[in-house]
């Protein structure tokens, strides 16, 4: 038996295979490498074994999913396969509702037509929009505020039908904000062109790809006027699937559709990143406040305690290390994957 990671050549189904592959499950890594490279794929197989499968197909293509499932006796998934960008979905709305909706319906069919029917899908704390009560319950009001977060909203309620009509189980997880990279420093986050977040800015800023990193904002309503964010490490979230996977395989609670915070409960704001960052690196990073960047929330945090609930599973990484992790990737790689 297998598990399949749809968008497992990614920075976070990158991870979580490695992290399935340890804990003893066979990991087969299905992506259409839009967003990611073959080396990510290579880093991948040097972390587990130099054979793990990799099948380059879209996951909107029912028939080479359905392949990938048979021949491989996948019986569990988990489901990355997005596009991710705030900015890029704004560009390109149908573009994204396509892919993301229609890659969901893809797999969705293929588990189906295979008679799989255990799935983890990567939802977001952007499902919850501005929230007018902190920290945020599985419970709290829905509202997308970008065209990416309305895929998710989109996936949440299909998948929420497909486990209602039966033949699904499916775990909703709502990250927050991911960063860090593998304590190796040999799998991280590699952005193509500029990036949109906060850390992988940051972290080019202090390798010297960039010239200044721009903080969005110094008037929120927030103690020190930044805006307020709760940063995962990523390795943490991965062990947050292998966790969902477990309670999903030994049915604890786990039947039809529900959605799960992943997050640590605490908040940081910008300008705590930013000396967190300093901290870890050694000196300063350049940096200058401007105005604050459309469509931006300025606060939120998780009530994780569904996780740990349900899942058995809570964050243990703090701020320091998850900026001490990115930053060893960021040196060990400056120009990403492709400069290996
Ligand atoms: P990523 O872009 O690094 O990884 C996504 C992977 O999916 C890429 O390797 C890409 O090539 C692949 N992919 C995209 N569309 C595909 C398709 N149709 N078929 C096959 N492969 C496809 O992004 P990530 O940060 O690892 O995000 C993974 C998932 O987590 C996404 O669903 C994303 O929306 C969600 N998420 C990410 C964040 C975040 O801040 N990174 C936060 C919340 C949720
Ligand atoms: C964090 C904070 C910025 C860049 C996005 C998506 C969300 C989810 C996670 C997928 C904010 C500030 C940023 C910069 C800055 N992704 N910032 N200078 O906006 O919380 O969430 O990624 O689901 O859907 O919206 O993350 O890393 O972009 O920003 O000051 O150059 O850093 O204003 O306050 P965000 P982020």
């Amino acid at each position: 038996m297998a598990v399949l990671v749809t968008g497992g050549a990614g920075y976070i189904g990158s991870h979580t295979a490695v992290v399935l592959h340890e804990a003893g499950r066979d990991v087969v890594v299905l992506d259409d490498l839009s967003n990611s490279s073959p080396a990510a794929v290579d880093a991948l197989r040097a972390l587990t074994r130099p054979d793990l499968p990799f099948v380059e197909a879209d996951a909107a293509d029912v028939d080479a999913v359905g392949r990938a499932i048979a021949d491989h006796g996948v019986d569990e998934v988990v489901h990355f396969a997005a596009f991710k960008s705030v900015s890029g979905s704004i560009a390109d709305p149908d573009g994204y509702h396509r892919n993301n909706v229609g890659s969901t319906v893809g797999v969705v069919e293929a588990m189906r037509h295979n008679g799989v029917s255990r799935m983890v899908f990567s939802s977001s704390c952007t499902v919850y929009g501005e929230p007018t009560d902190l920290p945020v319950t599985e419970d709290s009001p829905i509202s997308a505020s970008n065209p990416y977060g309305a895929t998710k909203v989109a996936c949440e309620e299909l998948l929420a039908a497909e486990a209602e009509a039966g033949g699904l189980d499916v775990l909703l997880l709502r990250y927050f904000n991911p960063v860090g990279a593998h304590a190796s420093g040999d799998l991280g986050e590699d952005p193509r062109g500029t990036p949109d977040n906060l850390v992988p800015y940051l972290m080019q800023v202090a390798v010297g790809r960039r010239e200044s990193l721009s903080v969005f904002g110094d008037d929120y309503d927030t103690p020190d006027g930044s805006a307020i964010r709760d940063y995962i490490h990523v390795v943490d979230l991965a062990e947050g699937h292998l966790a969902a996977l477990d309670a999903l395989a030994a049915d604890r609670g786990s039947r039809g559709c529900t959605a799960v915070n992943l997050g640590t409960g605490t908040g940081y704001s910008v300008l705590d990143v930013l000396a967190a960052a300093g901290r870890v690196i050694g000196r300063p990073v350049p940096h200058q406040v401007v105005g604050r960047r459309d469509g931006d929330i300025q606060r939120i945090w998780a009530d994780p305690s569904l996780a740990a609930d349900l899942l058995g599973w809570r964050a243990g990484r703090g701020l320091d290390e998850m900026l001490a992790d990115h930053w060893r990737w960021q040196q060990r790689h400056p120009d990403g994957y492709a400069a290996t």
